[in-house]
Order: structure tokens, then sequence, then C-alpha cells
């Protein structure tokens, strides 16, 4: 293919980086917008975690959060997301999340751009 041809795939989505691994783990959390998005990025018992920073149920910031028992519990309603796919196991809910990785000293964030909310992790099919 030369410099003038197109192809017919999807450009690649870029990976952004979110700061060195000390950095994000010392701050624990950092949001950063990306393409007009809010995006959390948690740092929780050795690994690295991302959300949208905007809570699907009724807006609020999840950065204003705790996490507890694996969860991230929104300061809205209290509803919690674990933390590895970002479902709600009581509300049946799910809260976008993002691929998160390490290269070097540094952690990159690759903003996901949906379909959300995500399939249900506990139905049969
Ligand atoms: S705004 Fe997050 S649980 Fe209600």
């Amino acid at each position: 293919m030369t410099d003038n041809e197109s192809s017919d795939l999807p450009s690649p989505q870029p990976w952004h980086l979110v700061g060195t691994v000390a950095d994000v783990t010392k701050r624990r959390k950092v949001v950063l917008t990306i393409a007009g998005r809010q995006v959390l990025v948690l740092a929780h018992d050795g690994g690295f975690f991302a959300f949208d920073n905007i809570c699907v149920h009724r807006d609020r910031e999840l950065s204003k959060g705790v996490v507890l028992n694996g969860k991230l519990v929104c300061p809205g309603h209290q509803w919690a997301f674990e933390l590895g796919t970002g479902w709600e196991s009581v509300k049946h809910e799910c809260q976008p999340t993002h691929a998160v990785r390490t290269e070097g000293d540094d952690v990159f964030v690759l903003v996901s751009p949906g379909p959300w909310p995500a399939p249900d992790p506990t139905s049969a099919d």
C-alpha cells in the first residue's frame, strides 16, 4: 500500500499516558479528559483500573467515591462497580471501563468507544 491509498480498517485507538507507575500509585486516582470524556484511572492493590468518571446512574463523579471490597462505590447513591468489569450486581447496570497497561515505568489507558452498557456477565448464554 502506498501513502496515497487508504485502508478500510478503522484507525487504531491511541493509548494515552496517565503518568508513571510510582506517581499514579501514590495519587491513587487520576482523572484525565480524553476527547471530551472524563476518564478515571485508579491504582488499587498493585493493579490499575479505568472507568468513565461520570456515573451511569445520575452523573456523579466516581473520582469522589471510595474503593471497598474490590468495588468502586459511587458517592451519589452507593452503587458499587466491580473494578475489573464495571458491573453493578444489585442494579444490573454497567459503568464503562477502559483498558489500562503499563510499559516500563509508565501507565497508559485506552478509551473504549463502547457500545455501552456491556452485556450482563451473569446471563446464562
Ligand atoms: S449517581 Fe452514582 S449511584 Fe447514583
